[in-house]
């Protein structure tokens, strides 16, 4: 079993606190595959992706042969004030696979927070108009303007974005509208189209509309089939731009490149981040060029050359590995194993996703639905002891989350839910340790 260590004591005292989401006190010293190495030399299977950052795995060869080379020539050449080659690769790349036959741009940043501000800069410059809509429980990132825009509970609440108006999100396990499961898509949009509205908002003053297609970090919630086209036709109604926050499931995650194109819309515009870098700190925004060269979103670091050559091989290798469609059988896979060998537990009250998002939704007990957090705490501090990483998410943090890096095995799923049906059996049995999990509060601190 893993033993408290040196690195333990020493991020304890020196590294702040306020960055902290922890689910448990793992230390990264190496990676392989969906393998992570802790400095004791311990594996453990990733289900969490390092928060789906780690699309291709953590040794993608190509992706560390593309930064060695580039590190070779400079590290530093940026986007603000000079050009590079690697930066408009990349941008055309994106510019290629993103849908819609219209002029497209990139904007390059660092994480997808800075991406959904710099979207929020962009769309108000462009329209001249002053608001912006997006959707409680949605996540968009974690500085002021991020928080402003995302509706989740364990950010601390809705203390900014004084501009941006927060309608409910189509839920279908825990409707906003409870007893209408079945038409909540429609009730959310007729929510803003004919309360919001037509009380605190002219539609006229709306910029654009800030959209997860699953909110995962709320708890995995999947819309039903017909939000995205209704929320485009809202859009077109009354001239307000889609903006699709793809910084978590894009690229591949979902079985699409673009997790939007299930439901066969067109975005204004795409956020891009996390995994875009291969590791490297990198986001994107994509979309529409004369949105995209409205206003100013820039930083020194912006576009930097080994971020964007990481970013572009990244690309490359998505379509090389066939990432896209295996997201899709590998999702499937996992889904069905986790509902034969995880369902029958009356604490499981759902499991939904789409491809290698999936997200277990923890109960009380199955009829009341009442979140169990405490199950969820324990349950992944129990994987971590027996080798699997893995987060929980949810508006009340009882959804264990699971998104992968994009190439697990089925042999490795099949290992991974059988740590799990052994996590949830010692808990059900009580023979976890409730003080453990305890000192790790992961997003409610
Ligand atoms: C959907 C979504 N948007 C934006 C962000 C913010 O990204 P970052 O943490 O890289 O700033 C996240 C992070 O979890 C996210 O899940």
């Amino acid at each position: 079993m893993h033993k408290k260590n040196n690195l333990v004591d020493r991020d304890n005292i020196v590294i702040a606190n306020s960055t902290k989401v922890r689910y448990n006190p793992m230390v990264i010293q190496s990676g392989s595959g969906s393998t992570l190495t802790d400095d004791q030399g311990r594996d453990y299977l990733d289900f969490g992706g390092n928060w789906a950052l780690a699309n291709l795995g953590y040794d993608n060869v190509k992706v560390k042969a593309a930064i060695q080379k580039q590190l070779e020539n400079t590290s530093y050449a940026g986007i603000v004030s000079s050009i590079n080659e690697p930066a408009l690769q990349l941008a055309e790349k994106l510019v290629q696979l993103m849908p819609g036959d219209f002029n497209k741009k990139a904007w390059f940043g660092l994480s997808g927070s800075d991406a959904a501000e710099a979207a929020q800069r962009m769309v108000l410059a462009a329209t001249g108009k002053s608001r912006i809509l997006s959707f409680i429980g949605g996540m968009h990132g974690t500085n002021d303007s991020g928080m402003g825009l995302s509706g989740l509970p364990g950010e601390g609440g809705f203390r900014y974005g004084p501009h941006v108006i927060k309608a409910p999100f189509p839920d279908q396990y825990r409707s906003p509208f409870p007893g209408d499961e079945i038409n909540v898509a429609e009730r959310c949009i007729s929510f803003i189209e004919d309360y919001l509205f037509k009380t605190i908002c002219t539609p006229n003053d709306i910029a654009a509309i800030f959209v997860e297609t699953v909110q995962s970090d709320s708890g995995d919630v999947v819309p039903p089939k017909n939000f995205l086209p209704l929320l485009r036709q809202l859009c077109d109604k009354y001239d307000i731009l889609l903006v699709i926050d793809d910084i978590k499931i894009g690229l591949g995650r979902t079985g699409r490149m673009f997790s939007y194109e299930h439901y066969n819309v067109e975005a204004d515009l795409i956020l891009l981040g996390k995994s875009l870098g291969g590791g490297l700190p990198l986001s994107a925004v994509v979309g529409r060029a004369e949105v995209l060269d409205s206003g100013f979103a820039g930083f020194t670091t912006s576009g930097n050359a080994t971020c964007c050559v990481a970013g572009y091989e990244t690309l490359n290798e998505i379509e090389r590995l066939n990432l896209v469609e295996y997201s899709s059988i590998a999702g499937n896979y996992l889904r069905d194993k986790l509902e034969s060998s995880l369902m029958h537990y009356e604490i499981v009250g759902d499991i939904r996703g789409i491809g290698l998002i999936q997200g277990i939704d923890l109960v009380k007990d199955k009829a009341s639905r009442l979140p169990n957090r405490e199950a969820a705490s324990n349950i992944v501090y129990r994987c971590w002891e027996l080798g699997l990483l893995l987060y929980y998410v949810g508006n009340a943090g009882n959804v264990l989350e699971i998104t992968p890096p994009l190439i697990l095995t089925t042999k490795e799923i099949d290992k991974g839910v059988s740590i799990l049906e052994q996590a949830f059996k010692d808990y059900t049995e009580g023979n976890i340790d409730q003080g453990k999990a305890a000192g790790f509060p992961g997003w409610f601190v």
